[in-house]
């Protein structure tokens, strides 16, 4: 129970990762959770999942990269929360391509959803938290950052995350806001249900613990970046990988 008293976002929490993190930062006692996806009705479904009272976490339909949108549901989220301390930037898609394939529309998807999403929502919380000295920003990158076939697009946004949660954390430590990245590699969700079996195979034989990781198994490290027992931890990007990156 780290979270008493505190009010989240989490992006793209209607399924997968998101839905882990936002059902664990409920788990932890905050006081509001706000899962924001593209399907409203996924993430109104969600939130009941999570939450039978119908008091602590909510359901809002929006396209991350949409700035319009983003700012009008930031809007709703604080006025019925007051405030917003914790932003989970989550929301992520895959378009795999060889590069010499890759369209246009591959590239530039890729790009808005994970990078200028993550943009779209920090800039809709950062003037709060930097007023009021305290926030906990959490970043999903990934282990594409460091490269991976068929994923330039994808990689280029998540490194690019990785420098954006970097520089961001320097700009605002001393208004007492941290801001991470979590790195994880493969994910049992349905983002990897794309990828062909053999290919699964020969990522799972790279892996030293010999399977994929539980969505609650990277909520776990967000729960903790999200909670003040990571409050001397900033700028860092933790791998969650189960020992493929040493
Ligand atoms: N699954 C993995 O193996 C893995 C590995 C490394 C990093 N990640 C990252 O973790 C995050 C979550 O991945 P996941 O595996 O849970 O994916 P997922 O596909 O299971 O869920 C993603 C969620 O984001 C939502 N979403 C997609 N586009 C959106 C948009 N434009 N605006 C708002 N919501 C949107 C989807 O509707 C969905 O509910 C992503 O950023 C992903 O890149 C996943």
């Amino acid at each position: 129970m780290r979270l008493i008293g505190k009010y989240a976002v989490v992006t793209g929490a209607a399924q997968g990762i998101g839905e882990a993190i936002a059902k664990r930062l409920v788990e932890e006692g905050a006081s509001g959770v706000a899962l924001i996806d593209i399907s409203p009705e996924h993430a109104k479904e969600a939130a009941s999942r999570m939450d039978d009272s119908g008091k602590i976490a909510f359901g809002f339909g929006c396209d991350v990269s949409n700035q319009e949108r983003v700012g009008e549901v930031f809007a709703e989220i604080t006025q019925k929360f007051g405030r917003i301390d914790i932003l989970v930037n989550n929301a992520g898609i895959t378009r795999d391509a060889m590069f010499h394939k890759m369209t246009d529309a591959q590239w530039q998807s890729v790009i808005n959803v994970n990078l200028n999403g993550v943009y779209n929502c920090c800039q809709e919380i950062i003037c709060g938290m930097r007023e009021r000295k305290y926030g906990k920003i959490v970043n999903l990158a990934s282990v594409s950052a460091f490269g991976n076939m068929g994923q330039t697009n994808y990689g280029a946004a998540k490194a690019a995350v990785i420098g954006f949660t970097k520089c961001l954390a320097q700009e605002s430590a001393r208004k007492c806001i941290t801001v991470n990245a979590i790195a994880p590699s493969y994910v049992d969700t349905e983002m990897l249900r794309q990828v062909p079996d053999e290919v699964m195979q020969r990522f799972l034989s790279a892996i030293p613990a010999g399977r994929l990781a539980a969505p609650s198994e990277i909520a776990s490290v967000a729960a903790f970046l999200a909670s003040d027992d990571s409050s001397f931890v900033t700028g860092e990007c933790i791998v969650v990988s189960g020992g493929s990156y040493m």
